[in-house]
């Protein structure tokens, strides 16, 4: 079992966001105090959205001059495309608060690949980190969510990208995808200092139970173990319903 692991139940999905967004105003706040930056890495899909419109709405606002932006993962599409994970993350948060352009770091894909896509968006971690060879980024945040299938960013159960352990990113293309993808790798993941899981919705019950529950869990999202960092599982309780003995909150 993971120490470093607190699973959280709430009674609505407004409080849920609610708690991610306290959660995200501490994890800055340290974060800028002891580095002078905070550095997160956010997802697409639908639970977040209603983070980054609270985010958006904060009336005292937030430092986003010293705010990094980075994708968990992309879809190999245009930013304009409606499957866009930026395009989205730009719609509801981005455009709507002051964060200069250079603190936001998509994942480029106009490159001519997939294969290249993913290696420039390597490169572009790289570069910010200063990594040395062999070392892998640490974000102070990187913020997930879940699949049915327990899949967690673009990594997949059963697939090989399980199993990468020195590349930063990886190129994702599946026949079950409507597109091909990018996606940060389990090392980078597991190096954050804080991860958070959003899960709301009952469809997710089942695949939660397992990955809460099941030591012996394979699923990608049940190999989010991060080395030293500290591992939230925020769900609503339709989410957690098949958990038995979490703290929840009212
Ligand atoms: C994506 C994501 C993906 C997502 C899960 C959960 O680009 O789709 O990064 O990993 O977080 O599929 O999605 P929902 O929040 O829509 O359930």
């Amino acid at each position: 079992m993971n120490d470093h692991r607190k699973i959280l139940i709430f009674e609505s999905g407004d409080k849920l966001l609610d708690f991610a967004l306290e959660k995200w105003r501490g994890i800055s706040g340290e974060a800028i105090k002891d580095r002078g930056r905070f550095v997160v890495a956010l997802s697409g899909g639908k639970t977040p959205v209603g983070l980054y419109r609270k985010l958006a709405g904060l009336k005292d606002g937030l430092p986003w001059d010293k705010t990094d932006i980075f994708l968990v993962d992309e879809r190999f599409v245009p930013f304009d495309d409606a499957e866009s994970n930026y395009g989205m993350i730009k719609d509801e948060l981005l455009s709507r608060v002051s964060i200069p352009a250079g603190k936001v770091h998509p994942v480029s894909t106009r490159e001519d690949s997939l294969q290249d896509a993913a290696k420039k968006y390597e490169k572009d971690l790289k570069e910010f980190f200063r990594l040395n060879v062999g070392k892998f980024p640490e974000f102070d945040l990187i913020m997930l969510g879940i699949g049915e299938d327990g899949h967690t960013a673009s990594l997949f159960p059963g697939t090989s990208s399980l199993a990468e352990n020195e590349r930063l990113t990886i190129a994702v293309s599946l026949n079950r995808l409507k597109n091909k993808r990018i996606s940060l790798t389990l090392p980078v993941i597991n190096n954050a200092k804080n991860i958070i899981f959003l899960v709301a919705g009952e469809n997710k019950a089942k695949v939660l139970k397992e990955i809460i529950e099941r030591e012996k869990s394979l699923l990608p999202a049940s190999r989010v173990k991060p080395e030293q960092g500290k591992l939230f599982f925020l769900l609503d309780k339709s989410a957690g319903a098949y958990l038995s003995h979490y703290l929840k909150f009212t």
